[in-house]
């Protein structure tokens, strides 16, 4: 592989100790000469807002512009909760969003046959799922002006935020999932609330719309965000891939990563416009987030972090071979019965943060 240069954000809570065990891969790929990848390493989120009393420096949004792609660990925290919205650790997450473009968010849910009793339904129900979630990333309410507290006298406020969609930021997304489900299953779920928003209509329309003109074969359905959330704990193995989004983006993806049995476990792709087949940019970071509670006590989960990385080297770097040896790493050390805390159960040997590092790594050198 030619020479990549990623930019790695550790971040907060459990990011820094999951990202070390992606290190310590892509050391060994480069000193098997097997991959060429030069890190740098910047701060984001509280511990840049410690460093620098900012979530995130102008320098690093130009890093990581110039990198191949960007690794995130996880941020917030605590002890960031109470400053101003514009301070506080996510602005740095959505600011890397933004400022690149990276309007697409994969994110993949999988069960492992292994781990099929971890999750909370029926392991008749999870059993082989394997669904996509393309969420939009850039815009809706979460980006949508006007926002903001606006003071009403007489000790009154009002909070105010605006969910709103143009024809172009629908189609680019949709696209994407188009495309996508072209090589899966050729079915498509769009998600809105267009019996009650405006630009959820506009969202249906558009995607129905680009489904009929581009990509007929692509059997597209539509459905409302409140009847997706039950079908997914109902029926979840209906779904292949589900296109929707910002912030049904957000709820939906957190309940089927959970319908895997465990957040640990789920890594995502957040990615920009496509140039002759290749991402231009891609932002790689687990779907958990910073679990403070059990930062630096060795008993976090780094497989989600491990899976961003192969997702990173499937979407950003074409290496599909790798990527698929890093995954079926992971798959071996669960069917050796190897667990960190949040996936243990009674008949598995409990393992640590550093330890299933280790054993992946293990399993990886099996190939070479
Ligand atoms: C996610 C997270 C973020 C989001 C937060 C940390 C800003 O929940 O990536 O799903 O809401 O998008
Ligand atoms: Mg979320």
């Amino acid at each position: 592989m030619d020479k990549k240069k990623i930019l790695i954000l550790p971040g907060d809570g459990v990011g820094p100790e999951a990202i070390n065990e992606v290190k310590k891969i892509i050391d060994f790929f480069n000193k098997k000469k097997i991959l060429d990848i030069e890190i740098e390493e910047e701060l984001v989120g509280g511990a840049c807002i410690d460093a620098f009393k900012l979530p995130i420096k102008d320098e690093t949004i130009e890093k990581a512009r110039k990198s191949d792609a960007v690794l995130l660990g996880a941020v917030g925290g605590p002890k960031w909760d109470n400053l101003p919205f514009d301070q506080r650790p996510e602005q740095g997450l959505l600011r890397l969003r933004s400022d690149l473009q990276l309007f697409a968010n994969l994110r993949p849910a999988i069960s492992f046959d292994p781990l099929v009793h971890a999750s909370s339904l029926k392991s008749e129900i999870i059993k082989g799922l394997d669904i996509l979630i393309v969420r939009e990333l850039t815009g809706g309410v979460y980006f949508g002006e006007p926002r903001g507290i606006i003071d009403l006298g007489n000790g009154k406020r009002k909070g105010l935020n605006t969910q709103v969609y143009t024809t172009d930021e629908i189609i680019r997304v949709a696209r994407v999932a188009f495309e996508l489900a072209k090589k899966r299953k050729k079915i498509l779920v769009s998600v809105e609330k267009s019996n009650v928003m405006e630009s959820g209509k506009l969202w249906r329309e558009e995607v129905e719309k680009l489904g009929k003109k581009e990509y007929p074969e692509v059997d597209l359905k539509h459905m409302y965000a409140d009847n997706c959330a039950m079908q997914l704990i109902r029926n979840p193995k209906q779904f292949d891939i589900i296109l929707t989004d910002n912030l049904f983006g957000d709820l939906l993806s957190d309940a089927a990563a959970m319908l895997t049995g465990s957040l640990g476990m789920l890594p995502s792709a957040s990615l920009g416009e496509i140039n002759n087949g290749n991402y231009l940019s891609g932002l790689y970071e687990p779907v958990h987030g910073s679990a403070p509670d059990i930062a630096g006590k060795n008993i976090a989960n780094p497989i989600a972090t491990i899976l961003s990385f192969s997702m990173m080297l499937f979407y950003s770097f074409n290496n599909k071979k790798i990527s698929q040896i890093i995954d079926n790493s992971v798959k071996k050390v669960l069917d050796g019965g190897f667990r960190t805390e949040d996936i243990m159960d009674e008949k598995s040997k409990k393992v640590g943060t550093k330890d299933m590092g280790d054993l992946i790594i293990k399993e990886m050198k099996k190939n070479f």
